[in-house]
């Protein structure tokens, strides 16, 4: 299946070493068993406090590497030995609400981590393909006549958290530019699925379902801001898309990846509540109210799949059903 020109070429999948920083989180655990099921030679990045129930079916088919990616000591020992030929590099503090509490830590954490990934690879002399996990969040403010948002269109982040995908962003572009580094910038848009965690918006609604149902909660839900438009994908659809990126992706080039098809916040909730034999009253929480919310993000991908053919093949109702379900199996 492997489509790889270059130095790559005549390497079928087995023999490909994917490396995923992040692995035991809600992306890399999907993303790990995807490669896995394409015949990848799979390892991947934990710290002491990482959870491992995600990765628990797959942890003996893949290499778990202990590493603090804000160490560059330890980034080389990690390249060391896992030489690998394909890295995508998730890891990262991916709360949006978290940045305004924690900027500093957000800024750090994502820069570093991928400046250290960076210079062991140059140090190393790696022949490797770089996945960056880059986010629809670096558009921020967006013009309702902007939309759908194509990769040119100006970067006005609205967060802290957007503001270190911007700077990881535009890191990837300059090391592909100064050193040729074959770097593939992959601006996500919001991605959901069974895993997530439980601060993220679908999984948390889910999760207050689920133990409404249960009888765990009062009949009420809590929320935040129900007007934010955002633009879901399946996280299965999401890998599937991150593989087709180091494998049919231009180096240095940036990339959308979403589905193209918009949902209010409060259309969700109303979808998920549907599912739901429970009658529940929706309050509004002002603590679930953020600085600035991106108001809407709505996904241009056809650069995306002009270069891979990627399409989105899993239905939002189909991942709505699916987060429920993961939480009603949890609660
Ligand atoms: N989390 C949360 N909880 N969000 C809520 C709630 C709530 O109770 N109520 C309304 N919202 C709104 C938020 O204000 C936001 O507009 C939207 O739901 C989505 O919130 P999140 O799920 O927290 O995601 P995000 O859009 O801030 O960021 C996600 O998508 C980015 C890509 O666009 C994250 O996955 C980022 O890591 C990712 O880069």
């Amino acid at each position: 299946m492997t489509c790889i020109d270059g130095f790559f070429a005549g390497k079928g999948a087995m023999e490909l070493r994917a490396l995923v920083t992040g692995i035991t989180g809600f992306v890399g655990s999907h993303l790990a068993e995807y490669l896995l099921a394409q015949g990848f030679t799979v390892s991947g990045t934990y710290r002491v406090r990482s959870r491992m129930d995600h990765i628990q079916d797959i942890q003996s088919r893949v290499q778990l590497v202990e590493c603090e990616l804000k160490d560059a000591n330890s980034v080389r020992q990690l390249l060391s030995l896992t030489r690998p030929d394909f890295i995508f590099h998730l890891a990262a503090q991916s709360f949006v609400p978290t940045s305004w509490n924690s900027p500093e830590d957000t800024l750090v954490n994502n820069v570093s981590s991928q400046i250290n990934l960076f210079e062991a690879i140059r140090e190393q002399k790696l022949r490797c393909r770089v996945q960056i996990a880059c986010s629809s969040e670096e558009y921020g403010m967006v013009y309702p006549e902007e939309t759908p948002i194509a990769e040119d269109n100006p970067l006005r982040p609205l967060s802290p958290y957007g503001v270190s995908k911007v700077a990881q962003d535009l890191l990837g572009y300059q090391y592909h530019q100064s050193y040729g580094l074959h770097v593939v910038r992959t601006r996500t848009f919001n991605h959901e699925g069974p895993r997530r965690g439980e601060a993220f918006v679908l999984s948390n609604f889910s999760k207050q379902i689920a133990e409404i149902e249960a009888g765990k909660k009062e009949p009420v839900i809590h929320v935040g801001n129900l007007d934010a438009i955002r633009d879901f994908t399946d996280v299965r659809d999401v890998v599937r898309a991150y593989v087709l990126a180091l494998q049919l992706g231009e180096p240095g080039e940036v990339y959308n990846i979403g589905s193209g098809v918009t949902v209010r916040i409060g259309d969700a909730l109303e979808a998920l509540l549907k599912m739901s034999p429970k009658k529940i009253e929706v309050r509004r929480d002002p603590a679930r109210m953020r600085p600035s919310d991106v108001p809407i993000l709505h996904c241009d991908f056809s650069r995306f799949q002009k270069a891979t053919g990627w399409t989105p093949a899993i239905p939002f109702e189909q991942t709505l059903t699916d987060t429920l379900d993961y939480w009603r199996a949890r609660v």
